[in-house]
């Protein structure tokens, strides 16, 4: 299923895969997606589905570090996986003792590199493993938090171009090993990553609670007052109480807690369906089948509000009008800079720039112009590299 949306923003996607390319998405910073919510919300799942990697997940505390998913699209190669973490010195071990954030940094920058752990691999079903070493590594085997950031680039034909951060989930009660302040700590950490002004945070709430006593809601509206970035994800649908579909759906039209960017609803894995080994592509299609059977809901999915997938293009929208709103205002020896790379780059790849849809896709950001298919603008400086 195509849909408008996606052909639409196409090729944006390609032009922040070229911007990538020749680095400068340094200069743009482009934004993260950070997912918070209650324990066993479904942060993970979101992510997972999202992204097409198969992340831990499960009831209780599963993810215990923060874990940074960069998603690279990349035509014409095969899956592939870098983990990097640094390895814990006896300062960062964090056996659910307090985390002491401005230590953690300066032993960080003091070591260096030289603790840097880094696993490449290429089966996908191996990121499970992998990530729940690396916490074990870095907050010790059990129910301890640490705030040390795990990242896994993923490289892959099949993904979409976007960096996205896992959370801890917050939890109210201390479970067994767990210090009375866990709930706190975890809030603390949540807040250094949502407080930034390049990250959109997803909210993941499950339709069976209360929504509009939300923690991570507040949290997400505290330090996004105007809602800019901010996006709430409804999960669970299946799990819904019976005879609340009404009140559901009057959240999701916006008309409770209203939120400027507003409410998507999608139905990932349960338990059994994971246990089952029900893969990611039947899980997308049971999704459609049970937005399209449901008697309230199916009109969400005209409405582009329902589906994993229609999240996936809302949120690659939001990061093409991020950098859409950076190209307009870069100033103009950066864009010079910007040009050269660029130019450097095709040259170096052998291509044609000034023939380059997506080259004068950049070029036309990058200055700020608009100009039909037809007349190609002269770009004097350029024409130096003829081929
Ligand atoms: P997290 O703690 O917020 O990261 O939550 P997880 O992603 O680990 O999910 C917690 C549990 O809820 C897992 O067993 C998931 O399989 C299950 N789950 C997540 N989303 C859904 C959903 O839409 N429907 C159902 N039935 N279960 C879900
Ligand atoms: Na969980
Ligand atoms: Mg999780």
């Amino acid at each position: 299923v195509h849909s408008h949306l996606e052909e639409s923003i196409r090729p944006y996607i390609d032009l922040i895969d070229t911007l990538r390319t020749v680095g400068i998405h340094k200069d743009l910073s482009l934004p993260t997606i950070v997912v918070i919510g209650d324990q066993s919300s479904g942060k993970s799942s979101v992510l997972e589905a999202l992204s097409g990697v198969a992340l831990p997940r499960g009831s209780g505390i599963v993810t215990r570090c923060p874990l940074e998913l960069r998603l690279k699209k990349k035509t014409g190669v095969n899956w592939k996986a870098v983990l990097t973490y640094n390895k814990k010195t006896d300062e960062s071990v964090n056996f659910a003792g307090p985390i002491k954030p401005s230590k953690l940094a300066s032993v960080k920058a003091a070591q260096s590199t030289h603790n840097e752990k880094k696993i490449e691999f290429t089966d996908p079903s191996l990121v499970e493993k992998h990530v729940a070493t690396a916490q074990n590594e870095l907050a010790g085997k059990g129910v301890g938090i640490c705030d040390e950031l795990i990242t896994l680039e993923i490289m892959s034909p099949d993904v979409c171009d976007l960096t996205l951060i896992d959370l801890p989930g917050i939890a109210r009660v201390p479970v067994k090993g767990q210090p009375e302040d866990i709930g706190k700590q975890i809030k603390r950490l949540i807040m250094t990553f949502i407080g930034k002004h390049e990250t959109i945070n997803l909210v993941v709430v499950p339709c069976n609670t209360d929504i509009a006593t939300t923690e991570a809601l507040k949290m997400a509206q505290e330090v996004d007052p105007e809602g800019i970035r901010t996006v709430a994800i409804l999960t669970k649908p299946d799990l819904i109480d019976k005879g609340t579909e009404k009140n559901i759906l009057a959240i999701v039209h916006n008309s409770v807690i209203p939120l400027r960017k507003g409410y998507i609803m999608v139905k990932c894995r349960g338990q059994q369906q994971i246990n089952d080994e029900i893969s990611l592509e039947e899980a997308a299609q049971i999704e459609r089948d049970f937005f399209q059977n449901h008697d309230y809901f199916r009109c969400l999915l005209e409405e582009d509000k329902a589906t994993v997938k229609s999240l996936a293009i809302k949120l690659t929208q939001d990061l093409v009008d991020h950098i859409k709103d950076k190209l307009n205002n870069i100033q103009l020896n950066q864009q010079e800079k910007a040009e050269e790379r660029i130019s450097e780059q095709f040259k170096m790849e052998n291509r044609i720039y000034t023939q380059d849809p997506i080259f004068l896709k950049i070029l036309s950001e990058i200055r700020n112009e608009t100009f039909s298919e037809k007349e190609l603008p002269v770009f004097d400086k350029l024409c130096t590299y003829s081929h």
